[in-house]
C-alpha cells in the first residue's frame, strides 16, 4: 500500500505589534499609496521585547498545533524549522522549539533555503513519513525578520514582517498528502538578496555592523524578474506533470512576498483571484512563515481532496512548487 504524507493540521501565531504603512512613513520617505501599489502590504506584525528570537514564535505555533491535533509532545519524531532569522547561528531553533513544547523523543534541525525553506523543509520530512520510517513530523516555517531588517532602507523595510506556522505531517493510504514537488536552487542569485556579514566568510566586526552588513541587502527589481517567472514556471510545471486543468485547483498557496509576484503567478496558471490564498496585505512577507500563514487563516475553507498548488520563491536562489490533496474538513476546536 502506498504511504503519502499529509498535513493533518496547522498552528500559527503572529505578535501583537502592528507596524502600519502611516508609521512607516514616518521613518522613512514613503507613502502608504506606493506601498500598498506596488507591494500589496498594509501592515506587519514585529516581535518587540528583549531576547525574543523566532522560537517564541515557533513555540506558540506548535503549541497550537499539538493542542488542535491532539497530539502528545512524545508522539513526535521529528521537527524541522525552516528558518532565517535563527535565534543564533547554532544550537538549531528547531531544537530550542522542540525543547520549549516538550518535546523530548525526537530529533530536530533547521533548514535555510531563506523564502522557500518551509516547502523545502515540507518536501524533506514528507520523505520520512513516505518511507515508512516516521508518523509524525512537525513542520515549522518562522522568521523575526524585523531582527535582520535595515530601518532606514525604505525598498526593503517595508516588506518584511514577524510570524511563525506549523503542519503535522502524518501517514495516509487514501492517497491524501503530497503528492508532487519541483524544487529548484540557483546559486548564481547569491549577490541579489542576501545577509553579507555575520557568517563565516566575513565574521561580525566594527566595521561590518558600521556598513550595515547585518541586515537584508535585496537588489529588488533584479529579485522581483526572477521571482515572476521561476514561481509560474515551477507551479505550471507542476500542474500540467500531474495534469491539472485550472479548474482542478481548489487553491493556489503562494509564498507572500509581493502581490504582483502572486498576481503573475496565478495568471500563468489560469487561476482565478477567489482561489489564491492571499494575506500579505496584514502580515507582509514572513519569509518562512507566509505558507503555513496562509493554510492557517484560509484552514476553514479547505475541503478533504481539495487540490492545493503550493509555490515559493527567495533568496540564494531558490524555488519550488509542492502539488499536495487536502486530507480532512475543518472542524472548529470548542
Ligand atoms: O521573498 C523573497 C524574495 N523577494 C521578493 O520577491 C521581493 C521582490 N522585489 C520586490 O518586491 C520589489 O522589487 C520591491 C517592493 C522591493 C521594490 O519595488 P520596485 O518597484 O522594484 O522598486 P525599485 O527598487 O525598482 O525602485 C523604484 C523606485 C526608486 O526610485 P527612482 O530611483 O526610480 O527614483 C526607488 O527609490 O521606487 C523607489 N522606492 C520607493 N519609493 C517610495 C523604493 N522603495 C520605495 C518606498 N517608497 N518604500
Amino acid at each position: 500500500m502506498k504511504i503519502t504524507a499529509a498535513i493533518t493540521g496547522i498552528g500559527s501565531y503572529v505578535p501583537d505589534y502592528v507596524l502600519t504603512n502611516l508609521e512607516l512613513e514616518k521613518m522613512v520617505d514613503t507613502t502608504d499609496e506606493w506601498i500598498t501599489s506596488r507591494t500589496g502590504i498594509k501592515e506587519r506584525r514585529i516581535l518587540k521585547g528583549e531576547d525574543q528570537g523566532t522560537s517564541v514564535m515557533g513555540i506558540k505555533a506548535v503549541q497550537q498545533l499539538l493542542e488542535k491535533t491532539g497530539t502528545r509532545p512524545e508522539e513526535v519524531d521529528l521537527l524541522i524549522c525552516a528558518t532565517v532569522t535563527p535565534d543564533m547561528l547554532f544550537p538549531a531553533t528547531a531544537n530550542i522549539i522542540a525543547n520549549g513544547v516538550g518535546i523530548a523523543r525526537a530529533f530536530s534541525y533547521d533548514m535555510n533555503a531563506a523564502c522557500s525553506g518551509f516547502l523545502f523543509a515540507l518536501a524533506t520530512g514528507a520523505q520520512f513519513v513516505q518511507s515508512g520510517t516516521y508518523k509524525k513530523v512537525v513542520i515549522v516555517g518562522a522568521d523575526k525578520m524585523s531582527a535582520i531588517v535595515d530601518y532606514t532602507d525604505r525598498a526593503n523595510c517595508i516588506i518584511f514582517g514577524d510570524g511563525a506556522g506549523a503542519v503535522l505531517l502524518e501517514p495516509n493510504t487514501e492517497g491524501y498528502g503530497l503528492l508532487d514537488q519541483v524544487l529548484r536552487t540557483d546559486g548564481s542569485g547569491e549577490a541579489y538578496l542576501y545577509q553579507k556579514a555575520g557568517g563565516s566568510r566575513r565574521p561580525p566586526t566594527h566595521e561590518t555592523v558600521d556598513r550595515r552588513e547585518h541586515f537584508i541587502y535585496q537588489e529588488g527589481a533584479t529579485v522581483f524578474k526572477f521571482a515572476v517567472k521561476s514561481m509560474a514556471d515551477v507551479a505550471a510545471q507542476v500542474m500540467e506533470r500531474n495534469h491539472l486543468g485550472n479548474d482542478d485547483v481548489a487553491w493556489l498557496v503562494p509564498h507572500q512576498a509581493n502581490k504582483r509576484i502572486i498576481d503573475a503567478t496565478a495568471h500563468r496558471m489560469g487561476v482565478g483571484p477567489e482561489k489564491v490564498m492571499l494575506n500579505i496585505q496584514r502580515y507582509g512577507n514572513t519569509t518562512n512563515g507566509t505558507i503555513p500563514l496562509c493554510l492557517s487563516d484560509y484552514e476553514s475553507q479547505l475541503r478533504r481532496g481539495d487540490n492545493l498548488v503550493l509555490a515559493a520563491f527567495g533568496g540564494g536562489f531558490t524555488w519550488g512548487s509542492v502539488y499536495l490533496k487536502w486530507a480532512y474538513d475543518y472542524q472548529a476546536v470548542s
